[in-house]
């Protein structure tokens, strides 16, 4: 009875750390890769079922700076608060950034002003003709890598071959001298 017992109690207890604590936040996506011109939409909610009061009291902020505070083992981050503006929209926690610029790329974090975590996201901005010229450039590197292989390659077996029939021939006249000398 006594170890079925500890196995029910440790159910219980991991029961209890897997359920997401009262007042937890969270957002999708974590992180969202976007070209620029694009818009970019993040969506902070409570994990325990948002009440919309609590829903529109959300903030985001964009995380300018983080500095490792090693003696007390937390991030000492430097957060400016977002508001509405011709290019950024939040309404109950949906954070909207239009007509995505390079300079947009970074950390993002969602708060409320009560002591629950804030949790962050990353935007990240990427140019596709910028991947097609660089693949291109990896791609053309290559393909003179792989000629140059080639061609070594060829000449090497010309030599060679050049080589092999040079001896063959020395043989040849070494074996025609030595059958006039026996004669
Ligand atoms: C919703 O959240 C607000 C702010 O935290 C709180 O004052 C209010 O009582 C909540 N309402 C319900 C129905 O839980
Ligand atoms: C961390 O932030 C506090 C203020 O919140 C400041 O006094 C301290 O100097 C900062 N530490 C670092 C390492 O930036
Ligand atoms: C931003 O604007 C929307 C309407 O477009 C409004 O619903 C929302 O409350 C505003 N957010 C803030 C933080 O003022
Ligand atoms: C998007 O931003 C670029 C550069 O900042 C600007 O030239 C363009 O007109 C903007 N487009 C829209 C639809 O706002």
């Amino acid at each position: 009875m006594q170890p079925f017992a500890s196995i029910l109690y440790l159910l219980f207890i991991m029961t209890i750390l897997h359920m997401p604590a009262y007042g937890q936040l969270s957002t999708t996506p974590v992180e969202l890769a976007v070209e620029p011109g694009e818009d970019a939409e993040f969506t902070c909610t409570w994990e325990d079922g948002a009440n919309s009061t609590k829903q529109d009291l959300l903030t985001w902020h964009r995380i300018t700076e983080i500095s490792l505070a090693t003696s007390t083992g937390n991030n000492n981050e430097t957060a400016i608060l977002l508001t509405n503006s011709s290019k950024v929209e939040i309404r109950r926690g949906v954070f909207v950034i239009r007509n995505v610029t390079f300079a947009d790329a970074g950390l993002y974090k969602c708060h409320d002003n009560s002591d629950a975590a804030p949790v962050e996201v990353a935007l990240i901005v990427y140019d596709m003709p910028s991947y097609w010229v660089e693949g291109g450039i990896l791609l053309a590197v290559s393909a003179a890598l792989l000629l140059v292989l080639v061609a070594g390659l060829v000449v090497q077996r010309k030599r060679a071959e050049r080589a092999r029939l040079e001896r063959e021939k020395k043989k040849k006249r070494h074996r025609a001298a030595w059958l006039a000398q026996e004669k």
